[in-house]
């Protein structure tokens, strides 16, 4: 059986969505249940061992997001529960996983979004900050992700192109709430807002990764062309279930040449996210 503690801080995270509830190729080594002020994260967290270039291993710490069993809908997520454990353990850089719908003609079913921006469609009803009861803080929110990660993330998937990985280098997700699909109106309204890709995730983990100081980079993967394509059909769970299942050879591929190249010793200021430490240190103020 597998410990149920873990020695050393861990610096990396991967948070695993629709079609990713875990990551073989990946050595367990254990199997952590941190309990936070905010609740249970959505799955025990498993430390995977990875075998960096030079043979030394590196843990990862991997979170389902929707559960083992994905029987956590994306409004019940327990967001904070989920970036507080992480925190815990020493995380301090996030790679989000995500399937989304495509608003774009030329993001095609299969296809890699590497997102820059968010717009936020969700409705104020998930827990979204951990600033309150008396802890007053407003952390900046202009580039959700970090744009540091995100370059070694594109670097990696554009290696992978020669074996069909397929690459947009940015995009703008927008975040629904769900977990109904869009109306085909919203889906037109959001094509003629800018919007590159749609899911129900990225919100508020993005938020509160900010709060808590981690570089937080969301890997999209398109499942569908939502409702707005005039010849492909609807969006449904079929859709989104197969594209993932049927490239998810390719997302473990993604993960690992990510994790290689986030354990190199050039990127350890990065994944330790020194240039976001003290960001918060002024931005609020205990009561
Ligand atoms: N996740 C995958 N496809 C989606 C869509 N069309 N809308 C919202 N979330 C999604």
């Amino acid at each position: 059986s597998i410990a149920d503690s873990y020695p050393d801080p861990i610096p990396i995270a991967v948070i695993g969505g629709t079609g990713l509830q875990s990551l073989p190729g990946f050595t367990p080594v254990a199997s952590l249940k941190p309990t936070t002020p905010w609740g249970a994260p959505s799955s025990p967290i498993t430390v995977l061992h990875h075998t960096s270039g030079d043979g030394r291993p590196i843990p990862v710490a991997f979170l389902s997001r929707h559960g083992l069993h994905h029987e956590i809908a994306p409004h019940e997520v327990p967001a904070r529960a989920n970036i507080a454990a992480l925190r815990s353990l020493g995380v301090r850089t996030i790679i989000a996983f995500s399937a989304v719908g495509s608003l774009q003609e030329a993001i095609k079913p299969r296809d890699f979004v590497i997102p820059d921006q968010i717009i936020d469609r969700t409705k104020g009803i998930r827990p979204f900050t951990f600033f309150e009861g008396g802890m007053v803080g407003h952390v900046g929110f202009a580039d959700p992700f970090d744009e540091g990660v995100a370059k070694v993330v594109r670097k990696c998937g554009h290696s992978l192109e020669g074996d069909g990985v397929r690459l947009h280098d940015k995009g703008t997700v927008v975040c629904m709430e769900g977990p109904q699909f869009s109306t085909r109106a919203e889906s037109n309204m959001y094509r003629a807002w800018g919007g590159s890709v749609i899911n129900m995730s990225a919100l508020p983990e993005a938020k509160l990764a900010k709060e808590a100081e981690i570089a937080y980079q969301m890997i999209c993967m398109s499942t569908d062309y939502d409702c707005w394509h005039v010849s492909e059909g609807d969006v449904t769970v079929e859709m989104v279930m197969g594209n993932m299942k049927a490239n998810s050879e390719n997302a473990r591929r993604f993960v690992g040449a990510v994790l290689d190249e986030l354990s190199k010793d050039e990127h350890k200021d990065l994944v330790a996210a020194k240039h976001l430490e003290g960001q918060m240190k002024f931005a609020g103020s205990i009561t």
